[in-house]
């Protein structure tokens, strides 16, 4: 079966080729002008399936995100011979796939590139709608650019290598789509395990779907995050601020984040009790964290100096049911009691 999804982004298209085999590449790309990146983990654990082809392997992890990154990669295409006519490939998870756009987006002004997402959380979220860049010190994604590729190729072999941490941040992606805009979705995770998808790759295929559907969909609407784009930040705000200071993985300050965001849900916004007791079974099941003791002073400073901050405001994601966010502006002064209690 091929399935494959067609979207344009500002004018720009997208094709997502959801059930295919890396080797079918070939098809879609005339590979003698292509140039891969990936990470040292994807290359150790399936460079074979590339081996020959021109490669350029970056040292794994969110540390290695940076510029420093990009100009070393900058420096081995030009010394390869790489021009405007070449095509770059991502393989890897969110920080190859960040470099990856970030370098074509800006290599000789801009050229072609092509993703193939190699974890979950690539699969639904990281590769998915053109936004790029590296870190700067403790700043998050503070340099980069919106670029789409031109192709993204699934293929979920790739995930039978991802450790039992990773697929966790990837469900935590999942969890935020199903709460913003699909309660069936939600349900559907309700009455499965991690393990099921894990195990079923027709299961995991029309989960890896539907997200990508979710996130596109939004995208589309809104590329450059001035209304709904700003839906996918459902738990980041409070996620990202404890992320950075005690070191979590994405996905379980993203579960802390949506926790939060539940709780002040129900106080301001008519997110019924029961919703909410469903949302928190739901993170648990999926072996995500609620909380986590933080330090109250240190979180408030992180979150003003936030870049997504406007003035003493902050866009906050609330839901309304499950399947349904809206973003509301809240000041610092009124988010601070729920950061307090909930604790
Ligand atoms: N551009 C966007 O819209 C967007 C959205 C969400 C997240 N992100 C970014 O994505 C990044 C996180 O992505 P991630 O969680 O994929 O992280 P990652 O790229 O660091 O991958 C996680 C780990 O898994 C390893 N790995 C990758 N594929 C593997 C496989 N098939 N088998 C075994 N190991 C594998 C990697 O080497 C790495 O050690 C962050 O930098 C985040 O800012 C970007």
């Amino acid at each position: 079966m091929v399935d494959t999804l067609t979207y344009h982004f500002n004018g720009k298209q997208t094709d997502f080729y959801l059930d295919k085999r890396f080797e079918q590449l070939a098809e879609l790309t005339d590979m003698s002008n292509c140039f891969i990146i990936t990470d040292e983990n994807v290359a150790r654990m399936h460079g074979h399936r590339w081996a020959g082809h021109a490669s350029i392997v970056i040292k794994a992890g969110e540390a290695h995100k940076t510029i420093d990154t990009v100009h070393h990669i900058i420096e081995t295409l030009l010394k390869s011979g790489a021009d405007r006519q070449s095509r770059l490939i991502g393989i890897g998870g969110g920080v190859v796939t960040d470099i990856t756009g970030f370098v074509a987006a800006t290599y000789m002004r801009g050229i072609s590139f092509a993703f193939i997402p190699t974890t979950l959380l690539g699969m639904v979220d990281a590769a998915i709608g053109g936004k790029n860049g590296v870190d700067v010190g403790l700043y998050k994604n503070i340099m980069g650019t919106i670029r789409q590729p031109d192709l993204l190729l699934y293929d979920y072999s790739f995930l039978q290598t991802l450790p039992t941490a990773e697929w966790q941040n990837g469900f935590a992606e999942v969890i935020k789509h199903a709460c913003i805009r699909n309660q069936d979705m939600f349900a559907t995770l309700e009455t499965h395990t991690p393990e099921d998808f894990q195990q079923d790759e027709v299961l995991l295929h029309q989960l890896v779907k539907e997200n990508v559907q979710i996130k596109c969909g939004i995208v589309e609407q809104d590329v450059e995050e001035k209304g709904d784009r700003r839906l996918l930040n459902f738990g980041h705000t409070f996620g990202h601020a404890i992320e950075n200071l005690y070191g979590l993985p994405h996905g379980h300050a993203v579960s802390i984040g949506m926790n939060m965001a539940g709780a002040i849900s129900e106080e301001m916004n008519n997110f019924t009790s029961v919703s909410l007791a469903r949302l928190r079974d739901l993170i648990t099941l999926y072996g995500l964290p609620l909380t986590i003791a933080y330090d109250v002073e240190k979180v408030f400073a992180i979150l003003k100096a936030d870049k997504k901050k406007e003035s003493e405001s902050i866009h906050y994601i609330l839901l309304k049911e499950i399947g349904e966010a809206e973003v509301k502006r809240m000041s610092l002064m009124e988010l601070e009691p729920f950061i307090k209690q909930t604790q």
